[in-house]
């Protein structure tokens, strides 16, 4: 007689609901060293191999994670709470999931990977979540910011292949803070689309025009991710910058930013936007003729100057550069 307490299980067959139960898993007793396995199997029926295959890594790593760290049950509770309160703190207009995932560097990793670059192309960097579609159409050397809005700046530069080709035509997206590290759109009272603008660039590819000097800001830090950050000593900053989004028929569409030089957070970005090759120095010019050429209103003040060209990979450019990447990633 056996001394085992339950029954064998019933060998299941056939198709329940497009699953095949044969496919179920056959183990009893999970255990640290089998849940895995048997969670994994229990999605073997998803006819969809991608899905399959990020599910099964997903569930690998977070049973990795659990056992690695030996997670005691009140962490795992309050891991929990945070997410409930990260839900909840979402709206319309604030999106503390996509805050976590940037403070956490996963938008940025996947930003990264997929907007991988070939040599001398313009690097990627995150979109953020400032960007709104109403900007206005600028016409090159005009403004994107009202007068009052912060130091002057004067931004130039061209859009070019990567044989060095300029570009026309190419739709310039641009938008940042005003002098008080706020966009537009963190305003109760948003009038109208400020410190932002939509330009084309012109038949020798180059665009112009006026802004502001954006400072660096902090991040939403009032709900949890700020709560999470506080209790990891993490600051809530972002280093000035200026955001980019340049599309042109037959290239990849660009999404960047220019960072300013000598700015204190530049390499703690609260969002690990920052690259090297995206670091710009401006200039000063104090020619009260050259602020009156530029259309600056008060020519006796002096402007900042930011020359920048954006290099753009074609479609075939950035298929290539993607895999090259991720060749090298996976071979580490
Ligand atoms: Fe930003």
């Amino acid at each position: 007689m056996s001394d085992q307490s339950h029954s064998e299980p019933a060998i299941l067959a056939g198709n329940l609901h497009g699953i095949d139960l044969s496919k179920l898993p056959k183990n009893l007793d999970m255990s640290v060293e089998t849940i895995t396995e048997n969670v994994i199997a229990m999605h073997g029926n998803c006819p969809d191999e991608r899905t399959k295959f990020i599910f099964t890594k997903l569930i690998t790593h977070l049973h990795d994670f659990v056992r690695e760290t030996d997670l005691t049950t009140e962490e795992w509770m309050s891991a929990i709470h945070f997410l409930t309160a990260t839900g909840k703190k979402c709206t319309d207009l604030r999106q503390e999931f996509i805050l976590l995932s940037d403070t956490l560097g996963v938008s940025s990793l996947v930003d990264s990977i997929n907007n991988a670059k070939p040599p001398g192309a313009t690097e990627a960097s995150v979109l953020g979540p400032f960007f709104t579609d109403d900007a206005l159409h600028v016409e090159n050397g005009q403004s994107i910011a009202s007068e009052g809005k912060g130091n002057y700046l004067w931004v130039e530069g061209k859009v070019l292949d990567t044989k060095g080709n300029a570009i026309p035509n190419v739709t310039i997206d641009t938008w940042e803070t005003d002098g008080d590290g706020l966009y537009d759109n963190q305003y109760a009272q948003r009038g109208g689309p400020e410190c932002r603008g939509r330009l084309q660039s012109a038949e020798d590819g180059s665009y112009a025009f006026r802004a502001v000097v954006p400072v660096f800001y902090s991040i939403p830090s009032d709900g949890p991710v700020g709560g999470l950050l506080k209790s990891l000593h993490r600051h809530v900053f972002r280093p000035a910058h200026l955001h980019m989004m340049l599309q042109a028929e037959g290239f990849e569409k660009l999404t960047t930013a220019l960072y300013l030089n000598g700015d204190p957070w530049i390499t703690s970005d609260a969002v690990f936007g920052v690259k090297s090759s995206l670091i710009v120095d401006m200039t000063e010019e104090t020619d009260a003729e050259v602020a009156r050429a530029r259309g600056f209103k008060d020519t006796q003040k002096s402007h900042k100057v930011l020359k920048q060209d954006f290099v753009l990979a074609t479609p075939e450019e950035a298929v290539t550069a993607r895999k090259a990447l991720l060749a090298r990633v996976v071979a580490k």
